[in-house]
């Protein structure tokens, strides 16, 4: 099956169930004014969703929204994203974010950061108070103590121990993990004036090695954003997502002129092609253009993802990546 057809399949068929609700979308830009536009990963991201918006149209400016908007999902309680995220192997809580901004092109990240309650707030100082992009471990953790960041205790004999009960009951029954016990944060933002940002806020895979960093907090993994085009987050198994730059090629795939459904499910069909897994990836996107269309695709059946605008806020299902390409 060529590319185009296999696209024109994906169009008709699997993704029969949300083609309307993009289509919908991009009519709603134009003929309703439905921007802002957020889009995030997951059923908690629409509490951030909604903060975000609140902020947007309270007047506050899209990194604000992005930055407070993933304050909410770090703050409540998640068991893979904040000060109550997953602990890695040695039961240290270590987490990564990053944050983007479409207007200027510029970054900021960081990665292993223990004790700071807002590591989405860490990396946006990164971003606006540095000349660097990606700060790690300790020296990251000194600078947010420095910006004035709240610290906190994450890691209690208490937390550790919450951890590895669920991390048992996890192994004994893997086919039944739940959305909210899993993943990233990933939050795009399409403002009124046509710009874009984002950002991504992960405590990453559970019992990691200490030390591991994972697409997260990888400009262009865990998250992308190119103002001419669109923006694109990710949330899944890290390792599967870095390797292949997804976030980008999925931005890149929409500056040809794909959908970001479309778009989303390519960039997954590009990793699948060179892994032996199949679909056992566990890899999930989101991603909106500069049109005001949004989308995502995943490998995980139980994926789901937030979409807001001033009509309102929407838990969408997985559309699916489609039939292999034989
Ligand atoms: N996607 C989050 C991680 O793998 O760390």
């Amino acid at each position: 099956m060529t590319r185009r057809k296999f696209l024109n399949q994906v169009a008709v068929g699997v993704a029969a169930a949300t083609a309307n609700t993009v289509a919908r979308s991009a009519e709603s830009k134009e003929e309703k004014g439905e921007v802002p536009l957020i889009v995030s990963t997951w059923p908690f991201g629409k509490a951030s969703n909604d903060e975000a918006l609140k902020i947007l149209l309270g007047g506050g400016s899209l990194l604000d929204a992005v930055e407070k908007g993933i304050w909410v999902t770090e703050s409540s309680g998640n068991g893979s994203v904040g000060l109550s995220g997953s602990p890695n192997a040695a039961g240290v809580v270590q987490l990564d974010a990053c944050i983007m901004n479409g207007p200027d092109h510029k970054a900021g990240s960081v990665a292993g950061l223990e004790g700071i309650r807002h590591p989405i707030s860490a990396a946006r100082r990164v971003m606006e108070k540095t000349r660097h992009v990606l700060l790690v471990g300790e020296g990251a953790r000194m600078f947010a103590l420095e910006e004035g960041l709240e610290s906190v205790e994450l890691n209690s004999k208490e937390r550790y121990e919450k951890w590895q009960k669920q991390r048992a009951s996890q192994r004994a029954k893997p086919a039944e993990k739940k959305p909210d016990n899993h993943d990233t944060i990933a939050l795009l933002v399409l403002g009124k004036d046509g710009n874009i940002a984002g950002g991504c806020s992960t405590s990453g895979l559970g019992g990691k090695l200490p030390g591991r960093v994972g697409d997260s907090p990888i400009i262009g993994s865990g998250l992308y954003v190119d103002n001419e085009v669109g923006a694109a987050g990710a949330t899944g198994l890290g390792e599967n997502v870095m390797r292949y730059c997804a976030s980008f090629l999925i931005v890149e795939f929409m500056r040809q002129g794909m959908t970001p459904h479309e778009a989303c499910v390519q960039a997954i069909r590009r990793v699948m092609r060179t892994e032996p897994k199949g679909t056992n990836l566990s890899i999930n996107f989101v991603a909106l253009d500069k049109q005001g269309r949004y989308g995502a695709a995943g490998t995980d059946g139980g994926f789901q993802y937030s979409v807001t605008t001033p009509g309102g806020s929407r838990v969408l299902p997985n559309p699916g990546i489609g039939t292999p390409e034989r």
